[in-house]
């Protein structure tokens, strides 16, 4: 069961709900917290990536021959992980869509304006069809919607179409769905919560604290 409002889709789900639980306990260790999102990845990847095309083949059967549908190997997808917290979606994400292409974001907030910053931009240059080209961007986090911003803005001016863009995170904020809705009105985002606010420094409440210090066990 799914709640769409306009652009949003907050996917529901028992097993979505017992990972959360999970990822929001403190007591979660840096092993259980990165097993919970896995799971919750699974489900978003699924919703994120319903509309890439198939096409029609022919297989056997032990029995028959008959028609499927696959993958179309020359589909242009991108999943864009923001570096570093959103690297935990890609395994998944990569898993089920294997010939899409891994761009890499690379950017981190400054604390102090809350801006992002950016250090890395990775993505093989697409010549043709630009048009076609679907994009999924990764990241565990929507809070101030600084970072995803910039982000979408940067492959809108690679010549992406901003309805082929979706953003894809665990849990949103209500200012940052705000933003990306106001400024990319035909971007999907695809979470799976919409918590109450952020704090004065800029993280989700209730929330899981800092996404990449918990997947990546540097908590100080
Ligand atoms: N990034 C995080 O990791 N957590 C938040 O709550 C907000 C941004």
């Amino acid at each position: 069961m799914q709640m769409l409002i306009n652009n949003l889709t907050v996917l529901k789900h028992p097993v979505i709900s017992h990972n959360l639980a999970i990822i929001r306990n403190k007591n979660t260790d840096c092993e259980n917290f990165k097993n919970a999102i896995k799971k919750i990845t699974y489900a978003l990847i699924l919703e994120a990536s319903k509309d890439i095309p198939l096409i029609e083949a022919e297989i056997e059967t032990p029995l028959v021959k008959t028609k499927v549908k696959v993958f179309d190997k020359n589909s242009q997808l991108i999943l864009a992980p923001i570096l570093r917290a959103g690297m935990v979606f890609c395994e998944v994400a990569s898993e089920m869509l294997p010939f899409a292409n891994i761009h890499h974001i690379g950017m981190y907030r400054n604390e102090e304006t809350l801006e992002p910053v950016w250090y890395y931009d990775k993505k093989k240059e697409i010549i043709e069809n630009k048009e076609k080209e679907k994009v999924i961007i990764l990241d565990p986090m929507l809070a101030t919607g600084n970072s995803a911003k910039d982000a979408i803005d940067n492959f809108i001016k690679k010549g992406i179409k901003e309805e082929n863009i979706t953003f894809m995170c665990l849990i949103s904020a209500p200012v940052g769905v705000k933003k990306i809705n106001s400024c990319f009105p035909k971007v999907k985002i695809i979470t799976s919560c919409l918590d109450e606010a952020l704090n004065s420094k800029g993280y989700i409440v209730p929330g899981l604290g800092d996404a990449g210090d918990r997947i990546y066990n540097t908590i100080e």
